[in-house]
């Protein structure tokens, strides 16, 4: 009763507050205070994320810098409120960033409070270091500073080396930096590849050198040396090694139309080659099951084929992975589970036929193969940097190898994750491949910092979001909320006890609610996730999420802390 009038005094309360944010004055808007803790407001042009927090109000941009996601619909934790949609963490009295794949901070509006009203500022603040530290440009590319002499190099111009020159200009170093790739292209958004094929240029190079079409081929750590296709070679004082992963070949990869999707122009020869012709894919991970989704209203037929029982059954259980695959097959795609490819054969140097284990053969103008990764240290074998059995390479939570003054980052890392009680693990997500990045840098700048984010992930199908955070290697079991058939569930996968990561689709903000509870250090236990799961409406699931003390079971409890 007593949530229920709350919840009701809430929702009147919203109501006029939205009221009185529409009166807007061309200076600023003035609302009453409330009991409400964010909410969006029109102040002006500008759409604002109005906060009261420990009874301080602050207003900053209501739009995440990543892909525009309105942050009223987040998560609000402490200090900051994090992005619905894939994770994002913004400072609420400052705007900055804390947490990627966000870009930039966003701007901030003056807030005051009188006669018990609260007046947001139609003028922005200004906008904090993400974005000034840019502005100055004070380093000339390619220049070594005379101020310090640094080198700072990075082989690989991929998601963590673009965090990491931007995290070393933010912090004013006024060395050299220089990023090397043998992409052809500056950097660009790779996650865009498969969901919709024009990946986003993220070309700012941070006053730093990006030397393009350059393969690193040897490592001399004594010498501080990296030697290119070319001959050529380059020094470093420090080094960043972020070179990610590759997809594993299958048979038949010298046949033209037999394609992995690494690069945009990959991408775009997929799409090219695509529209309207009889496609195979291999692999029913994230990457075969977005391209299928993005290829159902362009190619004529699309069949999948996947070693495993169900798509995603690994990582996101069976249970989804059966929905997942509903959910293409509606759309006329073909699968062949608990099959594998052993022969693809062409005519006049083209690919013709896939030929599986069964027998079954598949006619095929394109072969697109996505199966496995892995990673790019070949150049690093013989030096003394120590690597793992699949030779990813081992660094401590400074992001640091074994080899002093040598860094690595993103997909090639293998890390202590803070959230799996520092169990060292390899995790191929964008956002943590920019938080590699900003630790290696401040780490280089001798600013002492430890990896401490939640891994946090997406993929769409058909247009809908499947959003997973945390890390589920080893579940044993599954505790689910909602309906999975339905399309619309919070998954909370659980070993010893434990959820240790959580996916949903048709749930928001709720993963991002589980996300913000591992980075605060609290583990939610099997039977608080059960609980979610039978007893809370999906309107107050990120409270309860978020709020519920770590190792509290007595689920007496629960029900009043809202
Ligand atoms: C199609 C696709 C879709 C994806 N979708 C998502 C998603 O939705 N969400 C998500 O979180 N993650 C997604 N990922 C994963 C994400 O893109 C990676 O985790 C991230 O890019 C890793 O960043 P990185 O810096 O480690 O490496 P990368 O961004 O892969 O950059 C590596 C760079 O190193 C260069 N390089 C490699 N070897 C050498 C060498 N010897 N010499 C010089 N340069 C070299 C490469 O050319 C490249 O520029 C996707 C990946 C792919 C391929
Ligand atoms: S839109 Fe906010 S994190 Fe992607």
């Amino acid at each position: 009763m007593e949530k229920l009038s709350l919840a009701l005094k809430c929702s009147k309360l919203l109501r006029k507050l939205t009221y009185y944010a529409r009166q807007i004055s061309t200076r600023c808007t003035h609302i009453r205070l409330c009991v409400c803790r964010m909410m969006e407001v029109e102040v002006g042009l500008h759409n604002v994320l109005l906060v009261r927090s420990e009874g301080i109000y602050s207003a900053i941009g209501n739009q995440c810098t990543h892909y525009g996601a309105p942050l009223s619909k987040g998560v609000l934790s402490g200090h900051r409120v994090r992005c619905p949609w894939h994770g994002a963490c913004f400072n609420i009295q400052t705007g900055d960033l804390e947490e990627y794949p966000g870009m930039d901070c966003l701007p901030c509006h003056t807030v005051k409070v009188e006669n018990n009203k609260v007046y947001v500022s139609n003028g922005i603040l200004g906008l904090s270091v993400r974005v000034c530290a840019q502005v100055p440009c004070v380093y000339v590319v390619a220049c070594v500073s005379v101020r310090d002499g640094v080198l700072s190099f990075s082989v690989s111009a991929g998601s963590a080396s673009l965090v990491c020159a931007e995290t070393l200009r933010q912090e004013n170093f006024g060395g050299r930096i220089i990023m090397v790739t043998r992409d052809n292209l500056l950097p660009y958004d790779k996650t865009r590849l498969s969901k919709v094929n024009y990946p986003n240029s993220l070309s700012e190079a941070f006053s730093s050198s990006v030397l393009l079409s350059w393969q690193a081929m040897s490592l001399d750590t004594e010498k501080k040396k990296v030697t290119f296709d070319d001959g050529s070679v380059q020094s470093y004082d420090q080094l960043l090694i972020s070179t990610g992963s590759k997809g594993l070949e299958c048979p038949g990869k010298d046949l033209e139309n037999v394609k992995m999707l690494e690069t945009p122009e990959d991408a775009r020869q997929i799409h090219v080659a695509c529209m309207g012709c009889h496609i195979v894919i291999v692999g029913t991970s994230f990457v075969g099951m977005e391209v299928a989704s993005y290829m159902t209203d362009k190619a004529s037929s699309i069949t999948v084929i996947g070693s495993s029982e169900l798509p995603y059954q690994k990582t996101l259980g069976p249970e989804i992975g059966k929905v997942t695959m509903m959910m293409l097959a509606e759309k006329d795609v073909a699968f062949y589970m608990n099959d594998n490819v052993s022969e693809v054969r062409g005519e006049n140097g083209k690919v013709k036929e896939v030929v599986l284990k069964s027998g079954t053969v598949i006619p095929a103008d394109v072969l697109i193969v996505g199966i496995g990764v892995i990673p790019n240290s070949e150049f690093l074998q013989g030096t003394p940097i120590a690597m793992d059995s699949k030779s990813s390479v081992i660094v401590d939570k400074c992001m640091r190898t074994n080899v002093l003054e040598v860094f690595c980052g993103g997909d090639l890392a293998t890390f202590p994750l803070t959230m799996a009680k520092d169990q060292r693990v390899n995790i191929g997500h964008w956002q943590m491949a920019q938080a590699h990045g900003r630790v290696a840098a401040l780490n280089m700048l001798n600013i002492p910092t430890e990896l401490n984010s939640v891994p946090y992930y997406w993929t769409v199908l058909l247009g809908k979001n499947i959003r997973y955070t945390g890390y589920g290697e080893g579940y044993t079991d599954i505790v689910v909320k909602g309906k999975v058939e339905e399309q619309k569930f919070l998954a909370f996968y659980i070993k010893d006890d434990e959820v240790i990561a959580a996916a949903s689709l048709n749930y928001d903000p709720a993963v991002s609610a589980v996300a913000e509870r591992f980075a605060a250090g609290n583990t939610i236990t099997k039977k608080e996730a059960e609980y979610v799961a039978t007893h809370i409406p999906l309107s107050h699931c990120k409270h309860i999420i978020i709020f519920s003390p770590g190792r509290q079971t007595d689920t007496s409890t629960h029900g009043h802390t809202l």
